[in-house]
């Protein structure tokens, strides 16, 4: 007989994500920054102030115990905490362990992102992730951030979904170094950032008792019958998955990303979410579907989690993101409900799952999207930077504090 969970037990983390790049603002010494302003870039706006994270994190975070969330995970900016090669900033590394230190003081577990997507300037001058010296300096700076704030994280991810850099950085052209085609390029990205991650979570290890892992997307490829596994982005990034997970048995954890699934019929792809391109398209979602245009699918979350635990043998998973973009904040409600439904059912099938991650906290700056879809659980004014929680912010807490699902 199946088990039924309705409750999460003691110590579950219950909370939400950003990343520093997509809420600090002016991070303008970092690659993506360069991206939004140059000719001829997909960004449909540039990150600017973004959400003032930078300046605006002690209310941030109070507004979140206040809610009564235990987690936060956020970004550190290697941009800023190396500005140039070899030169590392105190204050920036302060700064951090303000934050980190806030959390603290809201009894808010951290988990703290090292690599999030962006990369210092000088790093992109000498061929970014491609760089053959790319592992040795990543696993510098993961070793110095370590020592200056490792006693303040609860958990550390050493890369966020590595997986899909090389393809969408030097094949599709869609993100930083923005080249096309590019295929020996995309090879060498990826097996930097394999090699990155293992040694800057060796790196992050021994200077902190601190569990290290990494945080995969992990998007719910279902197939029909008669359909064959193909060539597409989404598959591309699943094989290299399977190298992730391999790494992801010697580590503490593995963070779970997931938003929705993508089709396969014997035509090929099927279903809504698979177009990425027209990124200036009208953002209008139905029942069915979301701003970002995939199937509102929040049951993708249980395949994604049973993947993970059975491809990485069995590592504690955190769920690190998990999340709808939608002007309809009830449907939020009812995804993340779904979510955390799917997770407890995971739970009660015997599987280590530590932590229900929502992305994002706060309305932010969904890269090249800019700032339409509306993924947080706060929203922002974009004129004054105001902080407007949503009904879903405080349905979230009363999840956090009560370890229960409510009828909805
Ligand atoms: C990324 C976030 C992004 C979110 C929503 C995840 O893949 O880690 O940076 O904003 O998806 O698209």
């Amino acid at each position: 007989m199946r088990v039924q969970r309705t409750s999460f037990p003691d110590g579950f983390l219950v909370g939400a994500s950003v990343s520093a790049h997509q809420v600090e603002g002016g991070n303008s010494n970092s690659d993506w920054w360069w991206w939004e302003h140059a000719e001829g870039s997909p960004c449909l706006e540039p990150s600017g102030d973004a959400c003032d994270f930078y300046h605006r994190y002690r209310e941030d975070i109070a507004l979140q115990g206040d809610l009564g969330y235990n987690a936060f995970r956020f970004g550190i900016e290697w941009a800023r905490i190396e500005p140039a090669e070899g030169e590392f900033s105190r204050a920036e590394l302060a700064h951090y362990r303000r934050i980190l230190a806030g959390c603290r003081e809201h009894s808010i577990i951290p988990i703290v992102t090292f690599h999030h997507f962006t990369l210092p300037m000088w790093l992109h001058h000498k061929g970014g992730f491609a760089f053959d010296r790319f592992p040795e300096l990543f696993e510098r700076y993961c070793d110095r951030a370590a020592a200056a704030l490792g006693d303040l994280i609860g958990y550390a991810c050493t890369i966020n979904e590595p997986q899909g850099l090389g393809h969408s950085g030097y094949v599709l052209g869609i993100n930083p170094p923005g080249h096309r085609g590019d295929v020996e390029g995309s090879r060498r990205a990826t097996g930097n950032l394999l090699e990155a991650h293992r040694r800057g979570a060796v790196a992050i290890r021994s200077q902190a008792k601190i569990p290290v892992g990494i945080c995969l997307a992990l998007p719910d490829l279902q197939y029909e019958d008669g359909a064959q596994p193909g060539q597409s982005g989404f598959e591309l990034e699943s094989l290299v998955n399977d190298q992730f997970f391999e790494l992801a048995r010697d580590d503490d954890f593995i963070g779970v990303q997931t938003y929705t699934r993508f089709r396969f019929g014997p035509e090929g792809p099927r279903g809504a979410g698979h177009a990425w391109s027209d990124l200036s398209r009208e953002l209008t979602e139905t029942d069915d579907t979301t701003q970002m245009g995939y199937e509102n699918y929040p049951q993708a979350l249980g395949g994604a989690v049973r993947r993970a635990w059975k491809s990485a043998g069995g590592v504690p998973i955190l769920v690190t993101e998990s999340g709808i973009a939608t002007a309809m904040d009830e449907k939020r409600i009812r995804y993340i409900d779904t979510a955390m439904r799917e997770t407890l059912a995971c739970m009660a099938e015997g599987i280590d799952v530590r932590s229900y991650i929502y992305w994002s906290l706060l309305d932010n700056f969904e890269w090249a999207f800019g700032y339409r879809p509306t993924f947080g659980l706060i929203g922002v004014d974009r004129k004054t930077l105001a902080r407007r929680p949503k009904l879903s912010a405080y349905w979230l807490g009363q999840v956090a504090r009560t370890g229960a699902l409510p009828d909805l």
